[in-house]
């Protein structure tokens, strides 16, 4: 294991599942083995690769102590393996109730450790039991946003929450970046705001700006659509380019 990615934003529609998508995608290209975690009820991720959401066994079974990690998996035709949602995560915050509560799925995945170079957790948009699950099991954590005042504002409550975990559940957390995602480098609003996020909300944080945004481009709803990944559906697409950009940032030195 080499990195456990976390991509976290309580504001929704700002590219979490797009980007959990993308990331699987062009780093399982790099020969590594990679497991996608779909944590949000809403089964976006799990409804774009399986077609359902409500698969057989779920990551809600699992962190349930109803069955174990491994007999979750499936492998999917997009280079790397998933551990699928359910509509079941809706009950998460008022089941996963009991001391230890916030170190269910860290102690899930610890027998596939082993098994796999990355995992990437997409999450809910909400700062409840499933996102601190979340940030108790990574080592790093993305921030998917927009360059839109609204962000900003979103950013600051989930800091607070970043905080907390690192301070109870897991000290070694790292904020690996803020992403800026739907980017349009040509509006001069997303620009200044832009800057803003690197000079204020990033510093807060104690993170940075990635050098690598992920432009505005249909391809990624049109891929969605198909039920296609990024590279598949448009290698040449701007979403590609971005994220295989981002992915090589993310790597460097590994
Ligand atoms: N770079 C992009 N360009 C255009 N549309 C995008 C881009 N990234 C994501 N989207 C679209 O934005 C919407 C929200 O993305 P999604 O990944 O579901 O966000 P979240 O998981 O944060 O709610 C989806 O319809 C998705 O297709
Ligand atoms: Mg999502």
């Amino acid at each position: 294991m080499k990195d456990i990615f976390a991509i976290v934003n309580n504001k929704g529609g700002v590219a979490k599942t797009s980007t959990v998508g993308a990331l699987g995608c062009f780093i399982s290209k790099k020969k590594q083995k990679v497991l996608c975690i779909d944590l949000d009820p809403q089964c976006n991720l799990t409804f774009t690769l399986l077609g359902t959401t409500q698969p057989q066994i779920s990551i809600f079974e699992v962190i349930t102590n109803q069955a174990k990690a491994k007999e979750a998996i499936i492998k999917t035709n997009n280079g790397y393996d998933l551990l699928p949602a359910s509509s079941s995560l809706y009950n998460a915050d008022t089941t996963i109730t009991n001391v230890g509560k916030e170190y269910k799925l860290k102690e899930a995945i610890q027998p596939l450790l082993k098994s796999y170079d990355y995992i990437i957790i997409d999450t809910p948009p909400a700062l409840g039991i499933l996102t601190v699950n979340a940030l108790t099991a990574c080592t790093k954590v993305i921030i998917p946003a927009q360059a839109d005042v609204y962000s900003l504002q979103g950013i600051s409550t989930l800091s607070n929450t970043i905080n907390a975990v690192k301070q109870y559940c897991n000290k070694d957390l790292k904020i690996s970046g803020i992403l800026l995602t739907r980017y349009n480098p040509r509006v001069i609003l997303a620009r200044d705001i832009a800057t803003m996020i690197e000079n204020t909300t990033a510093k807060d944080l104690g993170t940075k700006i990635f050098k690598t945004s992920i432009r505005e481009c249909v391809a990624i709803k049109e891929a969605q659509a198909q039920n296609q990944d990024i590279y598949t559906y448009a290698p040449k697409s701007n979403a590609s380019t971005d994220y295989k950009n981002l992915v090589n940032e993310l790597l460097k030195g590994k």
